[in-house]
């Protein structure tokens, strides 16, 4: 197809992009040096809008879920997405820059064959993300992608943004990789419960008796919510939410008007809390901590979480729990210790996760089941760890951490699979994590436990923000809100030390 002038040489630059739209091609022109690069606007994990977000250092940063891309030739370079940029034939003739609408084909090549078999135990965000980097590097032979859920891996993000509002049906949760990816790649898929890893052996068994022998693993298990042990957690109208089908069960509950009681005031607690008012139900939280947030942002930052959930008509009862749940039936009460009752039609527990490890034999597991990982995510010969069970050493220092993070685990992920095909790459990423309410994105970066100074810039209840969390005069991590540029440069400006000055001057300027 003919080319087209879509631009002045002179309107292009360098930390940013620039959208033209020929017909339906929505696509970002890049300076890069003396060259001149032609990309899709749009990430390939969600849409996000690529000419709002950052370059530095020769990265393309994604504004929403900071997938980042190779500046040069648009290679995925970290997840969420788990593809590369298309790429559109561009020219220079004088001052203008002309582009084709078609877009370039990639070569396919045939990866050489390869005796070695795969096994990635688990199908979540870091499985998805290690079959498709497997492939992606080359490796031809076997690969068996184990998972109890049904269905390929998809979207567990959304289920409590959008499923339970009520605005996306359980079965329509977008999934990780296109539908044919499996049958194309050679993905053997197995829907099963793995009872056993034994990873000196390098054998798995599945509960139904079935075992496999591989060369290398992943186990990438995950987290299962953690039960309260409550009289009354059994009854039915009771939940925890992980999967599509307890999106579904939550979803056969909900009744406008009626009372729901979320106990734990846990990201996914206070995000089903804000899907709730969004279907109408009368809202109430029930937590022992005194402010919602305040041991992972400060004490500000989580006061401005609970204005804004009241502000929507949410009733807290903090600094308490609950004792019981009651009802004949099906719950309709929650009794708190002080003998305060809550009428619920609908209770959630939302508390935090246990760790699904139980089924891995030869390794030492942590007291709270993770399992220990070095830079590389390597547990053991050839067998590796990502995700939320992985306990890593953080690239910042200190003592080894578990960070349950969406696209920590697919960072970790594509590590993992370098690895396991004989590389040597070390997680060195920044700590990614958003959370949704009210239809506002509350982003998180970096890894703090502790600080001497919380530094804001803007305006917190208007949910317009960046924060910085600084110890010793640097920054150990950023909560931001609205400010989806700023973070984008910030994910990668916290590679390295970064003071709160240098900051301050990003955010002020971006
Ligand atoms: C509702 C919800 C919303 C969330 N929202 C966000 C968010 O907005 N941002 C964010 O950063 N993080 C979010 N998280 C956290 C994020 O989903 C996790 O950190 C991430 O999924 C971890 O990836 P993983 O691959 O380690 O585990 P998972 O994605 O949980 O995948 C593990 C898989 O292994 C399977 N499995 C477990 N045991 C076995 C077994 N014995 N045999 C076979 N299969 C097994 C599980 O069924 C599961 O499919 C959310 C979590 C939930 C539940
Ligand atoms: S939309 Fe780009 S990383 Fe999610």
């Amino acid at each position: 197809m003919a080319m087209r002038k879509v631009a002045k040489l002179a309107a292009l630059r360098e930390d940013r992009g620039l959208r033209v739209e020929i017909g339906d091609e929505k696509i970002m022109l890049l300076r890069d040096g003396d060259a001149v690069r032609a990309y899709s606007a749009i990430c390939p994990h969600a849409g996000g809008p690529l000419d709002e977000g950052a370059v530095c250092d020769g990265r393309i940063v994604c504004p929403w879920h900071k997938g980042t891309f190779r500046l040069s030739d648009g290679a995925l370079l970290e997840p969420p997405p788990l593809d590369r940029l298309a790429r559109y034939p561009v020219e220079v003739d004088g001052d203008d820059v002309l582009v084709s609408p078609e877009k370039i084909v990639e070569p396919q090549p045939s990866p050489p064959a390869d005796p070695r078999v795969m096994l990635i135990a688990g199908a979540g965000a870091a499985g998805a993300a290690a079959v498709a980097a497997l492939r992606e590097f080359g490796f031809g032979g076997r690969i068996v992608l184990v998972g109890r859920e049904q269905g390929p891996p998809f979207d567990r993000t959304s289920l409590s943004k959008f499923v339970v509002a009520g605005q996306m049906p359980p079965e329509e949760t977008p999934s990780l990789l296109p539908d044919t990816f499996y049958a194309d790649q050679r993905i053997e898929r197995i829907e099963g419960e793995l009872s056993r890893l034994d990873v000196r052996r390098r054998e798995a068994t599945l509960a139904d008796g079935h075992t496999l022998q591989f060369d290398a693993a992943l186990i990438a298990t995950g987290s299962v919510p953690r039960a309260l042990d409550l009289p009354g957690v059994d009854l039915p109208g009771v939940h925890m939410l992980r999967t599509r089908q307890d999106a579904a069960a939550i979803l056969a509950d909900v009744r406008r008007g009626a009372p729901a009681v979320i106990l734990g005031s846990s990201f996914i607690g206070l995000e089903i809390a804000s899907c709730l008012r969004e279907q109408e139900m009368a809202v109430s939280v029930v937590a022992p901590e005194e402010v919602p947030f305040a041991r992972q942002f400060g004490e500000r930052i989580g006061r401005s979480f609970r204005t804004l959930h009241e502000a929507h008509g949410v009733r807290f009862h903090l600094g308490t729990e609950a004792v019981r749940l009651d009802g004949t039936g099906r719950v309709e009460s929650v009794v708190l210790k002080d003998g305060s009752v809550l009428p619920a039609r609908l209770v959630i527990i939302g508390v935090g996760v246990r760790l699904a490890t139980e089924f891995v034999e030869g390794v030492e597991r942590e007291k709270d089941g993770g399992v220990p990982v070095d830079a590389t995510m390597r547990v053991a010969d050839q067998v590796y760890a990502a995700g939320d069970i992985a306990a890593f050493p953080l690239p910042s220092g200190g003592p080894r951490a578990r960070i349950e993070h969406w696209r920590v685990a697919q960072q970790q992920a594509r590590i993992a699979a370098r690895n396991m095909l004989g590389g040597d790459a070390a997680y060195d990423g920044v700590p990614f994590f958003w959370t949704y309410h009210y239809e506002k994105t509350f982003e998180y970066l970096g890894h703090a436990k502790t600080w001497d100074d919380v530094v804001i810039e803007g305006d917190l209840d208007r949910q317009d923000f960046a924060a910085l969390l600084v110890q010793g005069g640097m920054v150990g991590a950023v909560v931001a809100c609205g400010r989806d540029r700023v973070t984008a440069i910030l994910a990668e400006r916290l590679r390295g030390p970064l003071s709160t000055e240098a900051a301050l001057r990003i955010i002020r300027s971006a």
